[in-house]
């Protein structure tokens, strides 16, 4: 390609002569960024589910390094997904970094963010060379199963840091609705906007163009599509292409049931080595997670059926869930993603389901390290005094076994708190569950 080519594409992507769109800002994740580039000298990939803002936040993080002092000229950013790339190849990625030298001669070690990097034929070939020679601080980012996927024998294995970007947390979710709280004053007053949030929170999932967007049902839908056909069917060569739907729409009208491969092998009538392997996919691609049950027994760990849960509410409703018959489940489907995304800030939290003998369950066990952090159990409504008296049950029995005194039910607005034999069990509604967890109100 013609320099002056490379040039022009290469110009319309950076902000060096004029600010293009960055969209709304997600702090959380610009905050971690920040601190993984400066802190690390490693390669650092940004992965998540398609159309999660992964691109957006790349150029977020262009434009918060201008804005901390960094010269436009030593920050370059590259979309491989532009039409206007011919062969995309090594040597193309020699040419523009060649180009971009030329045309902007950086002053200092350049920040290179390579978007739908994966377009690239070898590129961790090169970004390896220009990460052992220490000529850029690279940061890449793109479709995850290809990032991740095992074939690749990653040159890069050891040598990067990964930041996963999920769809809106509570609170983004509110600012992209054009919310804003910062005290408690302000959650008070607006509480009843924030509830009536929180339910299309529940009912649409929160990707930030569907966030932003009238025609909600139609982007999920044909996010599905491209989920399926270009990620999943495409990617890994899947011929069963309705036992990979079947699967699907299973696994989102479960969000929260316990699964076992034996059961939905009976139930679809899908070998369970098939279901096995993609639900394996499934995962890489970010749609579905599987939550292991607690055990101190690793054996007994991987034996016992998982809890499946989804990457988005509204997906979950466009294509499996009714959503009024399932409220429920789809509350512990979104604590169960803000507990994942607290963990993309705290790696050392890990999240298990636990039951006993009795079949007395708790949805969460949240783990910092090496202590028990919290109990968490979902229970949309309490006004039924059996069902509410069940889930005391077994939360002082988990409360017992593993040796923790405080416990959280989180309902749709129920609100108090109750002392049993030394244990305390505090009830607090969903809403503000949300907002205490991501840092905006304590409780
Ligand atoms: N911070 C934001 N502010 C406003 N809109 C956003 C923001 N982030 C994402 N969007 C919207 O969501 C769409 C998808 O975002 P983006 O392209 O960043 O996702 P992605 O994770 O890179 O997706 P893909 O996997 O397809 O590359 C954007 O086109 C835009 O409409
Ligand atoms: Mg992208």
């Amino acid at each position: 390609m013609d320099k002056n080519e490379i040039f022009d594409i290469l110009d319309n992507w950076n902000e060096w002569a004029s600010q293009k769109d960055i969209g709304l800002i997600r702090n959380s994740y610009l905050d971690r960024l920040k601190g993984l580039i400066h802190g690390s000298n490693q390669v650092i990939t940004i992965t998540g589910p398609r159309r999660a803002g992964k691109s957006y936040i790349m150029r977020q993080m262009g434009r918060l390094l201008s804005e901390n002092g960094v010269k436009k000229e030593n920050v370059l950013f590259v979309n491989f997904e532009d039409p206007r790339f011919l062969s995309l190849d090594t040597k193309l990625l020699i040419q523009i970094y060649d180009v971009y030298r030329e045309f902007m001669s950086p002053t200092e070690t350049p920040y290179i963010f390579l978007d739908e990097v994966q377009e690239v034929e070898e590129w961790e070939k090169w970004v390896s060379m220009m990460h052992e020679l220490k000529k850029a601080k690279i940061i890449v980012s793109g479709s995850n199963a290809h990032l991740l996927s095992r074939e690749l024998g990653t040159l890069l294995t050891g040598r990067h840091l990964d930041l996963n970007i999920f769809p809106l947390s509570f609170t983004e979710y509110l600012m992209f609705n054009k919310m804003e709280i910062k005290t408690s004053l302000d959650v008070n007053r607006k509480r009843t906007e924030i509830k009536g949030l929180l339910r299309k929170y529940m009912e649409y999932g929160s990707f930030p163009e569907v966030t932003l967007s009238k025609k909600k049902t139609e982007i999920l839908l044909n996010y599905f599509n491209d989920l399926l056909t270009k990620d999943l069917l495409k990617r890994f060569r899947i011929r069963k292409t309705k036992d990979m739907k079947a699967l699907i729409k299973f696994y989102l009208s479960n969000a929260g049931n316990l699964i076992t491969f034996s059961s939905t092998e009976k139930y679809l009538n899908i070998s369970a080595d098939t279901i096995d392997k993609f639900s394996g996919y499934l995962e890489d691609v970010y749609l579905i997670f599987q939550l292991k049950r607690f055990s101190y027994k690793v054996k007994e760990q991987e034996k016992s059926p998982r809890k499946i849960y989804a990457i988005d509410a509204g997906l979950c409703n466009s294509l499996g869930f009714r959503f009024s018959e399932d409220i429920g489940h789809l509350a512990e489907n979104i604590v169960y993603l803000a507990l994942k995304r607290k963990q993309i800030l705290n790696p050392k939290i890990e999240l298990f389901y636990w039951k006993d003998v009795q079949h007395r369950e708790v949805d969460f066990v949240v783990k910092d390290g090496l202590d028990i952090k919290n109990l968490i159990q979902v229970c949309w409504s309490m006004r039924d005094e059996k069902t509410k008296n069940r889930e005391l049950r077994s939360l002082q029995k988990a409360m017992k076994e593993l040796k923790v005194e405080n416990a959280l039910i989180i309902t749709e607005d129920t609100e108090g708190e109750e002392k049993l034999n030394g244990f305390t069990v505090k009830t607090v509604p969903l809403w503000k569950w949300l907002l205490t967890e991501e840092g905006v109100i304590y409780l």
